[in-house]
This record gives structure tokens, C-alpha cells and sequence, in this order.
């Protein structure tokens, strides 16, 4: 069925029908096909059990002729889901459980080292990539340089340029900051890209917020790797991610498990590398389950096309800014579009107390730091619904009342990512 935006009937809106969802950058809404391909998870492994590794019927693509099982999914979903959503060559995408996995594989590989023991990243990294590297750091005695943001929380691209030497190994940044809702132009990431590749290093992108809402060509960006989750803006679950790995490289990841051995039913008492290096990024018996929910948002995505989304999604945070500015709300996140992700970040007092109260009248954001109220109108939402929510922060704000929620119910509000 064609659709257009915004995506309302695609996902199972929340249960009040006031209800204002703004969520995208940490788990949305679900996609109305997913209850039906979870039922395909019992029914097979009901009816096939341990032969349902082989063979299942194709959930995914249900009019091809593409043969599937488990063992093959996370080959299989990548290609037929992941490789468009990152205009990916063929062959160069697999799923993977989290982006935390994906960073110790690939730190794990003493061939990263081999070009260099100098590492740059930014203050705006998340810990899945900021921790695994402090974690390697002395096992390899890797130099790592951490490249502060600006005073106005941006990357500041000449300093990561600056700080890429001769001795760098790896360079690792975000698509889309996860704090600062930033995102990065193409044409940063390929001067990043050109310098890294100048010093023989590998360039590493975490795609976690951009991938789902905004078009990629990672050729442009000229990534080794690029990586990301399929939770947030692309609209699924967790359990799964992905990894892209350039045509031609090659890595022997030390953490590959038997999953990702040349002969895993050998069970040979010596690991041998999978010929296919993306096969190499497994690591013990996948989680099959969560597969099967994986890319129902994607499709969704990939179905109406990432520019439409992109451009119902920079009207939408465009709405947001003027009506930020109309009541007077300080703007933390860039303003700019091709600095803009699906993410406006507002600086606002008591964000964490406004956030709940915000929740009491079903509008749902999120907080951070008690100073930052964080939303990401996306695919499902409208322009009046934007509007809806503002006015309730503008009253809000006005007010104060919100300032006064006790604070278990501020606390109440949980943690998100
Ligand atoms: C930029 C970024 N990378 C990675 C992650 C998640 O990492 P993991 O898949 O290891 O949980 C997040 C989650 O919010 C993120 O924002």
C-alpha cells in the first residue's frame, strides 16, 4: 500500500487519542505489522524448531522467491533493509545486537592498530564508542584524543582535522550527536574521511540518529565503517543494530565468536576467519527473536523514501523553532537544516519536572540534565501537533505550576537513552 506523511495509520498511535508522541530519537511508536511477525517467531519455531535455523518461510518478502533461516537473517535483513537505508554497495551490511558489540569487535582487531595507535573522537561520542575505547586503551596503549565541542556544544571540525596525525589509527564521530542533536554535513565527514584515509586510518561513523532520518550515501560520506541501531528514529526495537563495512576491507576481529568461524560446525579446536569479513562481527548464537521485528520501521521508512522523511521532518523541528522563539525558549540544538537532525533540543528550567508534567497531559518528551527538554517530532507527527505541544510548554512556562510536581513523579519519568 502507498503511503504518504504523515504516517499515521503505519503504527499504532498511543492510547489516548489526545496523546502527543515526540519520542522518535529513543523508542517511538510501533509498527502495526510487528504483532504479525512476532507470531511468525512462535509459529516457527513452534512448527520447525531447530530446523527453522535452515529454513522459514520469507516473513520479510513474502513475494520473493529469496530462500531464509535464521543462520542467514542477519545477512539477509541487512541487505534487503540496511543497505538502502544507508545507500550501501551489495554485500557490505550485517546486523549486529548493539553498537556496544560492534565497537569491541572492531576495537578487538589488531589490524585497526596496525596503522596506527592514535585514535580521535569527540566529547559528543556515546559510551557504547567512548567507553569501549577507554576500556581497549591499554591493552593496545592507545592514544586516545578526545576533541572538545564548542562553548555552543558543536563539533568544532577543524580541531578534529588538526588532530588527525600521521600515527592515527581510527577516527570514530557521530552522524548526529546524541546531546547536542548536531548533525553533521557531508562535506565534514568526507574532509574527516580524506584526512583519516590520508593517514592510513579507518574512519568509523555512528549513525545511530541519522540512519531512519536522513538520506545517507556512505560512499559520499566515504566511511570504513558505519554503524547503528534500528530502535530510534528507525522506528523498531531493541535487540538490533548494524554495521557497514567498506568493500575490500579487511579485519580479524579477535572477539568473532563460532557464529562467525569459516567452518562453525567443524568445531575445530582453532578459530579460522570467515572469508566473508562481515560474517567475522558475529559473536555467539544470535537473538532470533528480536530479528524478527527488526526493519518493520524501516520498511516503513524506505517505503515513502528518506528524503520525504527528511523533509517532513526538517518542516516539522522548522515549526518547532518558531514556536520555540514565539515563547521565548532558548534553542540548544543547531538551527540550521543541514545541521539539523529529527532532534530540537530547548534549554528550559526544571526540564525534568516540565517533562512530567508534560506526561500528565500526554504529551511525551524527554529530559536531560533537569536544564534540556529534548523531542524529535518525526514520521507520525503533524504540524498542529507540534503546535499542541507548545502551547502546552508555553502555558507551562508561564505559569510555573509544573516547577512544583513532587519529585517522584519527575523521577518517574525514567531513564531513556
Ligand atoms: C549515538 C549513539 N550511539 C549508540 C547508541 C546505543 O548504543 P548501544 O547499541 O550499544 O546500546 C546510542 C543510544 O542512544 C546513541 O545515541
Amino acid at each position: 500500500m502507498a503511503r504518504s506523511l504523515p504516517l499515521r495509520d503505519a503504527f499504532f498511535m498511543p492510547p489516548s487519542p489526545d496523546a502527543i508522541e515526540l519520542r522518535a530519537f529513543t523508542h517511538g511508536l510501533m509498527p502495526r505489522t510487528v504483532p504479525a511477525m512476532m507470531a511468525h517467531f512462535a509459529d516457527d519455531w513452534r512448527q520447525r524448531g531447530v530446523d527453522a535455523w535452515n529454513e522459514i518461510p520469507n516473513h520479510w518478502r513474502p513475494a520473493s522467491e529469496d530462500r531464509v533461516g535464521w543462520w542467514t537473517l542477519p545477512e539477509y535483513l541487512a541487505e534487503e533493509f540496511i543497505t538502502p537505508l544507508l545507500g550501501a554497495p551489495p554485500d557490505t551490511c550485517i546486523l549486529q545486537p548493539n553498537v556496544h558489540w560492534t565497537m569491541q569487535c572492531l576495537l578487538s582487531a589488531p589490524d585497526v592498530w596496525a596503522r596506527g595507535r592514535r585514535v580521535v573522537l569527540t566529547e559528543a561520542e556515546f559510551p557504547s564508542v567512548m567507553h569501549s575505547l577507554r576500556r581497549w586503551q591499554d591493552v593496545f596503549d592507545l592514544d586516545l584524543h578526545v576533541v572538545p565541542l564548542t562553548e555552543h556544544q558543536r563539533v568544532d571540525a577543524d580541531r578534529v582535522l588538526d588532530a588527525i596525525t600521521p600515527e592515527t589509527g581510527l577516527v570514530v564521530l557521530s552522524h548526529v550527536g546524541f546531546t547536542t542533536g548536531e548533525k553533521l554535513p557531508d562535506a565534514t565527514l568526507r574532509a574527516v574521511a580524506d584526512a583519516t584515509h590520508a593517514a592510513n586510518g579507518l574512519f568509523v561513523v555512528d549513525g545511530y540518529h541519522s540512519a531512519g532520518s536522513v538520506p545517507i550515501r556512505v560512499s559520499k560520506v566515504d566511511a570504513d565503517v558505519y554503524m547503528g541501531g534500528l530502535l530510534k528514529e528507525a522506528c523498531g526495537s531493541s535487540g538490533n543494530a548494524f554495521v557497514y563495512l567498506r568493500p575490500g576491507l579487511d579485519l580479524s576481529p579477535r572477539m568473532a565468536g563460532w557464529f562467525g568461524d569459516a567452518d562453525p560446525f567443524g568445531f575445530a579446536q582453532d578459530p579460522a576467519d570467515h572469508p566473508d569479513v562481515r560474517r567475522r562481527f558475529m559473536g555467539g548464537t544470535t537473538a532470533v527473536a528480536s530479528m524478527y521485528h527488526a526493519v518493520e520501521g524501516v520498511r516503513l521508512l524506505l517505503d515513502v523514501g528518506l528524503d520525504a522523511v527528511r523533509t517532513h521532518s526538517l518542516r516539522l523541528t522548522e515549526r518547532a523553532l518558531a514556536r520555540a522563539d514565539d515563547i521565548g525558549v532558548r534553542v540548544q540544538s543547531p538551527r540550521a537544516p543541514e545541521r539539523r537532525s529529527a532532534m530540537v533540543i530547548l534549554e528550559v528550567p526544571a526540564a525534568d519536572r516540565l517533562c512530567a508534567y508534560l506526561k500528565t497531559q500526554h504529551i511525551y518528551t524527554d529530559s536531560r540534565k533537569k536544564q534540556f527538554l529534548r523531542m524529535a517530532p518525526f514520521v507520525w507527527n503533524t504540524a498542529e501537533e507540534v503546535d499542541r505541544a507548545f502551547d502546552a510548554i508555553g502555558d507551562a512556562l508561564r505559569d510555573g505550576n509544573y516547577r512544583s510536581m513532587p519529585p517522584e513523579t519527575a523521577t518517574a519519568a525514567g531513564p531513556v537513552t
